[in-house]
């Protein structure tokens, strides 16, 4: 059976991967199972670079392969702000705070056109890595609409759709979000490896 460690803690991507790369008969861990992983530093000025370091320091360590993933949100008019520092925008980094300085470094912007990124690199410890990047383009607007989502989803408005990222229900959100989209190439490529 192959092994493979996906690079987090947070349990609904990991479960998202099981579900995902389970079929294609790979045993999977993740950092949940080696507590004393210290916390990998995300020096990247990228997404896929921060995916890079993750998943490097984790197949280099456990000389097992291993899959990493980092997103984000880019608002075209703060030069790609949040970006890589999405997580972490605000002082205190809670998901209110940092919608409130999102909308407050906006004021007086009249292009609200954003984007978010999410990039995945499976890294193979004999043959090297693989990465897999998508997007999903939207408006930022000033109220919050809907409950669905996390982070920046109230916030998010789909001009092709009519409502915000928090608006459309789990199934929908997977099927246009960046990770969604990033998720899928990695798919079809699993696919075509163990065909
Ligand atoms: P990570 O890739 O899970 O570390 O996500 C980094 C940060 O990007 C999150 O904490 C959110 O602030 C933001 N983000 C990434 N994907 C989404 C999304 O689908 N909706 C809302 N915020 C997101």
């Amino acid at each position: 059976m192959k092994e493979i460690i996906i690079a987090s803690r947070n349990q609904g991507k990991i479960r998202e991967y099981k579900q995902l790369l389970e079929p294609f008969g790979y045993q999977v861990s993740s950092l949940i199972d080696y507590p004393d992983f210290p916390e990998i530093p995300e020096t990247g000025t990228t997404f896929a670079e921060n995916a890079m370091i993750k998943a490097k320091a984790v197949a280099m360590r456990f000389s097992v392969d291993c899959l990493a993933d980092d997103s984000g949100l880019e608002v075209m008019a703060l030069n790609g702000n949040p970006g890589v520092h999405s997580q972490r925008y605000s002082i205190t980094g809670t998901e209110a705070d940092n919608n409130q300085k999102l909308l407050h470094d906006l004021v007086g912007h009249s292009k609200r056109i954003a984007q978010y990124v999410c990039s995945i690199v499976y890294y193979n410890v004999n043959t090297g890595f693989t990465s897999f990047e998508d997007t999903v383009s939207g408006i930022i607007i000033d109220t919050p609409r809907g409950h669905n989502g996390f982070g920046y989803d109230p916030y998010f408005y789909l001009p092709e759709f009519g409502v915000t990222m928090a608006e459309v229900n789990p199934d929908f959100k997977n099927k246009i979000s960046h990770r969604g989209k990033a998720l899928n190439q990695l798919l079809h490529w699993l696919a075509r490896e163990n065909r």
